[in-house]
Order: structure tokens, then sequence, then C-alpha cells
């Protein structure tokens, strides 16, 4: 069934709005001239308030790329992103705190954004340090709340990454994200290094947390079985193209893109059914190898 949004009565905009999007990138080799590789060709789609839209398309299609303009890392060389009526594009070099307060991402590889050397609370308060909010004790008080909305205990502050899972670790990032109270999250492969269990664990808790705060995600991703279950609506890119955007159910049941089709066809666990399906082959796979090698010794 499709995720329902509940669309405040005020929301007569989108809260992102991507237009044209193209984003280019200097191509190696070019001696005298930079060469520029455009790696985002028009791309157009918009999230509303508390919406999920889910980025999906084969490796090198532009996900990260699209999420990195948003966020001001790459440049936008052509089109419009629209934030609240905002133009980011036209923000000048240094992007106003407000906007990055507001637009937060998580990542695959929560160990990399995190300072070995420092406890994991201390992301937190200094996310909120760096955004002038509270002292040093409301800080501390605000950490340890989030850190409780998202699963983990006061004892886990004092931590170091190195002590930590990576579904916790991941629980930290999102926590950081989180505490900014941001409108906007930036999910790029957020649960790809994670095993299925955890995995569902977090989707299930990013889920909750929208549905507290009613926050928007652009939750990209290369899994579509993750993408079915969290997303409200999605669009496919090709190659630096959105080929295809619809609701969730109605883009998985009814493709209407070949690219699309081959995509799922290539995913069974696009659908919960094959996803049971997949990690019971798996199993099997698992208990068939120990006798396979008895036969071949
Ligand atoms: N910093 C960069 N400099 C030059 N080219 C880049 C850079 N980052 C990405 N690219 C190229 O841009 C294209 C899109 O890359 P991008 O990382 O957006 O893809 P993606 O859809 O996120 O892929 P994946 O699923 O592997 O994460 C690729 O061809 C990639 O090689
Ligand atoms: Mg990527």
């Amino acid at each position: 069934m499709d995720r329902e949004v509940i669309i405040p009565m005020t929301a007569h905009r989108p809260l992102l709005d991507v237009r044209d999007l193209e984003v280019a990138y200097e191509a190696k080799g070019g001696m005298f001239r930079k060469r520029m590789t455009t790696v985002v060709k028009g791309v157009s789609f918009h999230i509303a308030p508390g919406e999920t839209y889910g980025l999906v398309g084969e490796s090198g299609s532009g996900k990260s790329t699209t999420g990195r303009a948003i966020l001001r890392l790459a440049d936008i060389a052509g089109g419009t992103v629209t934030f609240d009526g905002t133009d980011v594009g036209a923000m000048g070099s240094r992007t106003p705190l407000s906007y990055r307060r507001d637009v937060q991402a998580v990542y695959q590889d929560p160990g990399a954004s995190l300072n070995p050397r420092h406890r994991v609370g201390r992301a937190v308060t200094d996310a909120l340090k760096r955004h002038g909010i509270g002292d040093r004790a409301s800080r501390r008080a605000k950490a340890l709340e989030v850190f409780e909305q998202v699963g983990l205990t006061a004892a886990h502050l004092d931590r170091f990454p190195s002590e930590m899972s990576g579904g916790q670790l991941q629980r930290v990032a999102i926590a950081r994200a989180l505490v900014l109270e941001p409108r906007l999250v930036i999910c790029d492969e957020a649960v790809s290094a994670l095993d299925l269990s955890t995995q569902s664990q977090i989707i299930n808790l990013l889920m909750d947390l929208q549905k507290e705060s009613g926050v928007s995600y652009l939750f990209i991703t290369h899994d579509l079985g993750v993408v079915r279950h969290i997303s409200h609506r999605v669009g496919v890119l090709k190659l630096g193209e959105l080929v295809e955007e619809n609701t969730t159910d109605a883009l998985f049941e009814a493709p209407q893109h070949e690219y699309t089709r081959s995509l799922l066809a290539a995913s069974p666990s696009s659908s919960p059914e094959g996803r049971d399906e997949r990690r019971a082959a798996r199993q099997q796979r698992r208990v068939a190898v120990p006798s396979a090698l008895r036969q071949a010794s």
C-alpha cells in the first residue's frame, strides 16, 4: 500500500523543488581547456513536507551527485534548486547557516564522518555548538534526548566510534542530523552497508522519526526493496536523466519505462516476497557449501 503523506494545510508549495538540474564534473585529460562532463542532465522533481522521495538507478547514474548539488557540495551548472521558496544556487559562496541546519545528510559509512578520537556524544553536542544552540549543559541534555529518540542510551554518549557497531554508528549519524531539527535529510545509501535486520530497524526508525517531526527525506539507494518500503514516490535515474517517476506502488506494479522494468527484473528484493525468497536462497547456499566442499575434498 502506498504510504500516505499528511501534508499540512500550509504546504502550498513543495519543500524542495529541483528543476532541470544539471551538474558537470571536470573531465580528466583536458590539457589546455577545462573539459566538463555533464553527469546530471536536466533532472526535475519535488519533495513535499513530510514526504520521502526515493531516487534509484544503477551505479554512476548521478544519484549522489544530485544529492551533492542540493547540499551545495557540487556546483549547479544549470537549472534551479529551490528550498522553501529560496533559490539555493543564488545563495553565494558561503552557504547560510540556516540552510546548513535545514538540510542534513546521512551517508553509507557513518564511521568515516566521526572523529575516531572523540566520544560519539560529542558529534551531537558539536553540531549544536556550531549552530550556536544552547550551553554546555543543555547541549549534553539535548544529545541524550536525541540519543534516546534513535534507540541509544546515556552510556553510548561516552563511547568511541570503534566501540560501536555499524548499526549503532548509523544511529549516531541520524541523531547528529536530527538534533538540528532539519526539514530535509538526504540519506545517501544510508542503510546499504547494514545487514538485513539492522537495515529494517534503521528504516523503521527513520519512518517513525518522520511521523513525529514531519521531516522530508531524499532517499538515495540502488536497493529497490528498501526504496519500495520507505518511499512515497520514486524517481528513476538513468545516465543522469530522470526517465520515470511515480508513486511507489504504481512504479513497482506498472513500470512504464523499459529501464525501470530491467532494474526491477534484476532485483528480486524489490518485492517483499522476492526478498524472502532471496534470503531463503542465501541460507540454502550457506548450508549447501560445506557439503559441496566435502564432496570436493
Ligand atoms: N568528484 C567527481 N569528479 C568527476 N566525476 C565524478 C565525481 N563524482 C562522480 N563522478 C562521476 O559522475 C557520475 C555520477 O556519479 P554518482 O556518484 O552521482 O553516481 P551514483 O548514482 O551515486 O552511483 P553509485 O550507485 O555508485 O553511488 C559517474 O560517472 C561518476 O564517475
Ligand atoms: Mg552514490
